[in-house]
């Protein structure tokens, strides 16, 4: 089993990802929940996704190219509408053939755009068409480009790459370079929850002590980490009128490989001016996870029992709580019940 989020918005792309010149120019392929989807921009500027197989003999149609009907596919030119999924021209076809190429269809999915960020609708029913019920989730300057833009790709399955990420009992093991915190800064924290929408949130407080690299912000930081199904977390850190917005997603591309596409938004001048430097510090962030992942994968070969234990451990808990409750919500037609309540966790780190 897979076990991905469905009838949820995904991240796509950002929108810089989508070229304007070259070939292929317009369409751009990503890997979502085990299908491939090629997002692309019409002539007017619209956004469009349909699955990246060609029907015909599954040639990817994000190495094609746009054409006034349609997309069209590299191998045999066939052709087909960015609206509705149709084939609408089979260029090897004689006058006098029989097949009706509007007969042969691709799946299509609703895309949103809010500022720079593309999402996708990935919805259970491979027919779904129409209005998604619940508009993509929208944060502060994303409408800005992101200031720093990075990613990986982690040799796991989402559940380990989203759980690595709001473990915080690694960070004093897995970050421990110097400008980030060490073993021996590790200290008892207290953290409050609070149950937000498909997700939860570290209420808004001073950062710890513990971490220089929130040191550079000058004035007194003030930070909330929010995280929402399917994979979406953001740091939003507030210093006087100033926001720096660290946003996350986490995507699964199939079992055992899920994309990271960390974006950093600004209107902070000195994060701006420094953000050359800091990208370093946050490559270095992604590589230790990655490496820790294919250290880890080391044993689940093995297929062994694993273990959630304590505070430490109860956003994963929460996490695979809201999975289940948003599958049994889809499965029953009934509405979403977020599983978290709001409580403090405690532990050392
Ligand atoms: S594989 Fe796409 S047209 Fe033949
Ligand atoms: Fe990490």
């Amino acid at each position: 089993m897979t076990d991905f989020v469905h009838d949820i918005w995904y991240f796509g792309a950002l929108a810089s990802d989508i070229p304007k010149r070259g070939r292929s120019a317009g369409l751009h392929r990503v890997i979502i929940a085990g299908e491939p989807i090629c997002i692309g921009r019409r002539e007017d500027g619209s956004v469009f996704a349909m699955r990246d197989i060609c029907p015909h003999r599954a040639a990817p149609f994000s190495a094609g190219c746009l054409t006034a009907g349609g997309v069209q596919c590299p191998y045999h030119g066939w052709v087909f509408d960015t609206q509705d999924g149709r084939c609408t021209e089979i260029p090897a076809l004689t006058q006098d053939s029989a097949v009706a190429p509007e007969k042969i269809r691709v799946r299509t999915f609703p895309v949103a755009q809010t500022g720079q960020i593309l999402w996708i609708w990935f919805s259970a029913d491979k027919r779904f068409s129409g209005e998604p019920p619940f508009p993509p989730p929208l944060f502060p300057l994303v409408e800005t480009r992101p200031v720093i833009d990075d990613g990986v790709r982690l040799n796991c399955h989402v559940d380990h790459a989203v759980i690595g990420l709001m473990d915080p009992a690694h960070g004093p093991y897995v970050h421990k370079q110097w400008w980030w915190r060490s073993q021996a800064s590790m200290h008892e924290k207290a953290k409050a929850f609070e149950p937000r929408e498909r997700g939860f949130a570290m209420a808004a407080h001073s950062p710890s002590s513990n971490s220089a690299a929130y040191k550079l912000l000058g004035g007194k930081p003030v930070t909330e980490i929010t995280f929402q199904l399917p994979g979406i977390r953001t740091e939003h850190i507030r210093v006087g009128d100033k926001t720096v917005l660290s946003f996350t997603a986490v995507t699964p591309e199939d079992a055992t490989h899920t994309r990271i596409r960390q974006l950093f938004f600004t209107d902070h001048g000195l994060f701006k001016a420094l953000s050359p430097v800091l990208a370093f510090g946050a490559k270095a962030f992604l590589r230790q996870d990655g490496d820790m992942v294919d250290l880890q994968a080391q044993g689940l070969r093995f297929d062994p029992n694993l273990m959630l234990i304590e505070d430490a451990d109860t956003q994963a808990k929460w996490y695979h709580q809201l999975k289940k409750n948003w599958a049994k919500a889809q499965q029953t037609g009934k509405p979403f019940v977020n599983p978290v309540k709001a409580r403090t966790l405690r532990w050392r780190s």
